[in-house]
């Protein structure tokens, strides 16, 4: 018998749904529309994702991308609170919900979700992809404008994946505000660029001061130890090209890595890993060099060598954004 399908699968199966009857030529041309508005100056004073064709292309362009990374960002979020599963789950920003889906995907069961958007476009296509999900066919899409006078219900997790960035800063300060007052746990992801990054660690501290504990990618709460404007905190997910991207970009890559920055923290108490994988491993000729965040605050190289044994065996597998080292060592 086969094994029931993933919510990573179904949502794999609706969005290649979504292309089909459009023309291939009338599918890219609307990507690159998107793209072209992207590029444009953000913040924006009206929803950028105005239509269907606008949101089609969005849900088959990117959210496969955003899923990913926001999915890769609840694993290690769920590996520092191993009993911890959300009762309740808003996704502020939602647009087409690919973050409601990452939840689903990481916890599985069926909870309240709500997905606040000003683009009711957005609402309208996640609707609609959501009904392949039986644990998601409740979802409340609502409309609803980022800015000062936002109000989030009370809830167990807020998400805000790829928002930050369409946002001024004052409404990015008012978002993390209302995230803090209204959940338990709020996980924010953001591309990862060192824009994306500057926009995590200043969410990170507001986050902080508001009373939560980091519980990743941060091994700590405290101060972040990269200097600002030298490098970026970011990790990267896998993703697999569709027809579509290959259309569009080009090439004939089977996949390509989605950057991303996180931050995950929670009001309870949480268990970060002792140490983070922060860079691409190095593997040399009978050592591995892994460039750690530890918990003293400081990024490290540490190089594993085959003296250390199962150490160096757990090193070699070792993937950028793991804990380290891990749980069973
Ligand atoms: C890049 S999309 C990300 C969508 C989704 N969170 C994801 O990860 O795929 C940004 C979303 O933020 C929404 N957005 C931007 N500014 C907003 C605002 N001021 N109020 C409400 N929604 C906003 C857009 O409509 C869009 O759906």
């Amino acid at each position: 018998m086969n094994a029931p399908a993933t919510p990573a699968d179904t949502l794999r199966t609706a969005l290649a749904g979504l292309l089909d009857g459009l023309p291939p030529r009338q599918a890219a041309q609307a990507v690159e529309r998107l793209i072209a508005n992207y590029r444009g100056a953000t913040p924006t004073d009206a929803p950028i994702l105005r239509d269907r064709a606008d949101v089609v292309a969005y849900a088959a362009y990117r959210m496969p991308a955003t899923f990913a990374a926001v999915r890769s960002a609840l694993a290690a979020f769920s590996d520092a609170v191993p009993e911890w599963a959300p009762a309740g789950h808003v996704d502020v920003g939602g647009g087409t919900g690919a973050a409601t889906w990452a939840v689903s995907d990481t916890w599985g069961g069926v909870r309240p979700v709500t997905v606040l958007d000003w683009a009711e476009p957005a609402l309208a296509l996640g609707k609609e992809i959501a009904a392949a999900h039986p644990a998601l066919r409740d979802t409340r899409w609502q409309r609803s404008r980022i800015g000062a006078a936002l109000t989030v219900d009370d809830t167990d997790l807020v998400t805000v994946s790829y928002v930050l960035n369409e946002l001024t800063p004052s409404d990015r300060a008012a978002l993390v505000d209302a995230a803090a007052g209204a959940a338990q746990a709020v996980v924010i992801v953001e591309a990862g660029t060192p824009d994306g990054y500057a926009r995590v660690i200043e969410a990170r501290q507001r986050l902080v001061d508001a009373g939560f504990h980091v519980a990743a990618p941060c091994p700590h709460s405290a101060a972040c130890p990269i200097v600002p404007g030298t490098d970026w905190c970011h990790f990267a997910a896998r993703v697999s090209r569709s027809s579509l991207h290959r259309q569009v970009k080009g090439g004939s890559l089977a996949y390509e890595d989605e950057k991303f920055s996180y931050v995950a923290a929670a009001r309870f108490p949480v268990a970060p890993a002792p140490s983070r994988v922060v860079r691409r491993p190095q593997i040399r000729k009978g050592q591995v060099l892994l460039d750690l965040c530890e918990t003293d605050e400081q990024i490290r190289r540490r190089t594993v060598t085959k003296r250390h044994g199962d150490l160096y065996k757990a090193a070699r597998d070792a993937d950028w954004g793991d804990p380290w080292p891990p749980a069973d060592e």
